[in-house]
């Protein structure tokens, strides 16, 4: 059975890429198989997965004008459907068709993979929901060093929504901190804010803060490969295994 997760979170920079790359990269090394999806025209999953943008991507896959097999790439961390710049004007065309939520759902069926994994682009347009759509879980990382959370209601409006009348199986893995330092006050008031809230299912595993997690991404690497003793590593290995019990 495939479990597919969408990475996601409206606000830019909160990790959705790096979680993306480092999740999918954990649960591959640990045996399964495991299939990305960049719905970003940043491409930052693309190239961090060190593959660069071509003819063949995501938007092209969406739109039926490249099949599964002339889109997909296989990569060092995992197989993907890269993306490219300009896949912001087929999510215009996705949008002008009448059952767009579906699109990636219906081009998913049947694929033979234990995990799917897709990188949302910040913002909660019709690429979102076709990953939400298309998804059992989903993930939503931010930081817990301001005031990220004041933007969480926007995307649990809208995966209500989608629960409610798209896709019944969707459900929140869990809030990922990122970028975490649980050492300062600030951090920890944030955390103790966010247990408060019941609805919100904090994911027990944080990602501290880590060049090496930059770095790897910049260099086309995963952390696995890039850096195997740092604390990014032993940080998404242990978000892999939190995964893999849900
Ligand atoms: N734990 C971490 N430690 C250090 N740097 C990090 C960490 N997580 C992410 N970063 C860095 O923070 C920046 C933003 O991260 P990332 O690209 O993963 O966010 P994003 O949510 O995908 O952004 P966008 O919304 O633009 O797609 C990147 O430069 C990334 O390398
Ligand atoms: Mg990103």
């Amino acid at each position: 059975m495939t479990r597919t997760v969408s990475i996601t979170n409206n606000k830019g920079g909160t990790s959705k890429t790096t979680t993306a790359l480092n999740l999918g990269a954990a649960l591959k090394r640990a045996g399964h198989r495991v299939l990305a999806i960049d719905l970003d025209a940043q491409c930052n999953l693309t190239l961090g997965a060190g593959h660069m943008p071509g003819n063949a991507h995501a938007g092209t896959f969406l739109l039926g004008e490249t099949s599964f097999e002339e889109t997909l790439v296989e990569t060092e961390s995992f197989d993907l459907i890269p993306s490219h710049k300009t896949l912001l004007s087929y999510e215009y065309r996705i949008n002008t068709e009448p059952d767009s939520a579906f699109f990636l759902k219906d081009y998913l069926f049947n694929k033979q993979y234990d995990f799917i994994v897709i990188d949302c682009p910040p913002s909660l347009g019709a690429l979102t929901v076709n990953a939400l759509v298309a998804s059992d879980f989903y993930l939503i990382p931010m930081q817990g060093e301001n005031f990220a959370y004041v933007g969480l209601n926007e995307i649990l409006q809208l995966t209500a929504k989608i629960k409610k009348r798209l896709n019944p199986d969707l459900e929140l893995a869990g809030i990922l901190l990122s970028k975490f330092d649980h050492r300062t006050k600030f951090a920890q008031m944030v955390y103790a804010k966010l247990q408060q809230n019941t609805n919100l299912k904090l994911l027990k595993s944080h990602i501290r803060q880590d060049v090496t997690l930059m770095e790897c991404a910049a260099f086309g690497k995963n952390i696995f490969a890039y850096a195997p003793e740092s604390r990014g590593a032993k940080d998404f290995d242990a978000l892999c295994q939190e995964i893999l019990a849900l």
